[in-house]
C-alpha cells in the first residue's frame, strides 16, 4: 500500500496553466519533437489522453497543429478541470475527468496516452506510468517526460520537490514530488512493463532543475520517452530503442 498520491489543491495550477504552455510554441523542443515524430509516422494522433492535464493546454496545441480524433485530460486538481472543462477552442469531441489516473475507472483504450510532467511530479510514480501504459492501444504510443540523472536517481520527496505555488515564499506551501530517474533505471523500469513495449525512444538535453526545485542535482537530463506497445497479441519480444540522450548519461 505505502504513501498515496497527493491530490494537489494549490490554486497555483489554475494560475500558471490557464495561462502558459497553452500553444505549440509554449511547449519544450523535446515535446514537440516527440509528437512530431508519432505523427510523422501515424499520419495523424488519432485519440489522445492527456494524463495531469491541468487546464487542458496540451490539447488545444497538439489541435492546432496535427490531426486529432478526440481529446480527453485527466487531473488530480479539481479547480484546473473545472477551468478546462469550459475550453471552447477544441472542435474535436474533448472530456475532462477530475481524478487520480491511478484510480480511474475508465480503462478506455487511446493511441496517444501523454504524461507531461506528471508521473514524477507525484508519489506513486510506477503506478501512474502502469496505468497510463494500460490505457494504450495496441499500436499505439506512451509520451512521458522523465527528468534524467547519470547519478544515484530520487523518489523521495523530502530530499527533492518542487513548490507547487512557484515562488516558495507562502507560508504552509504546497510541494510536489521531484522524482530524478537514473538513465538505466528508467530504461529498466520501461522494459519491464506489461505487455513488453515493442519501441523505447527518448530525446533530451541537458539543463538546470527549476528555480523552484530543491534537489540533489546541479544539471539534468530534461528528457520526452515515446513507448511503442505492439500491435498483435500475443506481444513481440523484440524491443528497439531509439534513444537521443547525451552520451556520457550511461557512461
Ligand atoms: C507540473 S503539472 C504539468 C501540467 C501539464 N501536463 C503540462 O505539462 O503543461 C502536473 C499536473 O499533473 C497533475 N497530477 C499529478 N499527479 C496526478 C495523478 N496521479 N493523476 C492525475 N493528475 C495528476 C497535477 O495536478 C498537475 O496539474
Amino acid at each position: 500500500m505505502g504513501e498515496k498520491n497527493i491530490e494537489y489543491k494549490s490554486k497555483q495550477i489554475l494560475e500558471y496553466y490557464r495561462s502558459n504552455r497553452r500553444t505549440w510554441d509554449e511547449f519544450y523542443p523535446s515535446e514537440r519533437w516527440v509528437f512530431q515524430k508519432i505523427a510523422d509516422e501515424k499520419g495523424l494522433l488519432g485519440d489522445v489522453l492527456d494524463v495531469g492535464c491541468a487546464c487542458g493546454g496540451l490539447g488545444a496545441a497538439l489541435s492546432c497543429k496535427f490531426p486529432l480524433n478526440s481529446y480527453t485530460g485527466i487531473d488530480i486538481n479539481k479547480d484546473a478541470i473545472d477551468w478546462a472543462s469550459r475550453e471552447t477552442r477544441l472542435q474535436i469531441p474533448t472530456r475532462f475527468t477530475a481524478g487520480d489516473i491511478v484510480c480511474c475507472a475508465s480503462k478506455e483504450e487511446y493511441d496517444v496516452v501523454a504524461s507531461l510532467s506528471c508521473v514524477d511530479w507525484n508519489i506513486k510514480t510506477k503506478d501512474i506510468i502502469s496505468a497510463c501504459w494500460e490505457r494504450v492501444r495496441p499500436g499505439g504510443y506512451f509520451v512521458s517526460s522523465l527528468r534524467l540523472t547519470s547519478e544515484k536517481g530520487v523518489n523521495n520527496i523530502k530530499k527533492s520537490f518542487q513548490y507547487v505555488n512557484f515562488s516558495g515564499e507562502e507560508e504552509d506551501p504546497e510541494v510536489a514530488n521531484y522524482v530524478v530517474f537514473n538513465v538505466k533505471e528508467a530504461m529498466s523500469a520501461l522494459s519491464e512493463l506489461d505487455p513488453a513495449p515493442t519501441l523505447i525512444g527518448a530525446y533530451g538535453y541537458w539543463g538546470s532543475p527549476s528555480p523552484t526545485a530543491v534537489t540533489l542535482y546541479d544539471k539534468l537530463i530534461f528528457s520526452v520517452f515515446y513507448i511503442k506497445k505492439g500491435t498483435e497479441k500475443p506481444y513481440p519480444h523484440e524491443m528497439a530503442a531509439e534513444l537521443r540522450l547525451p552520451l556520457e548519461a550511461f557512461l
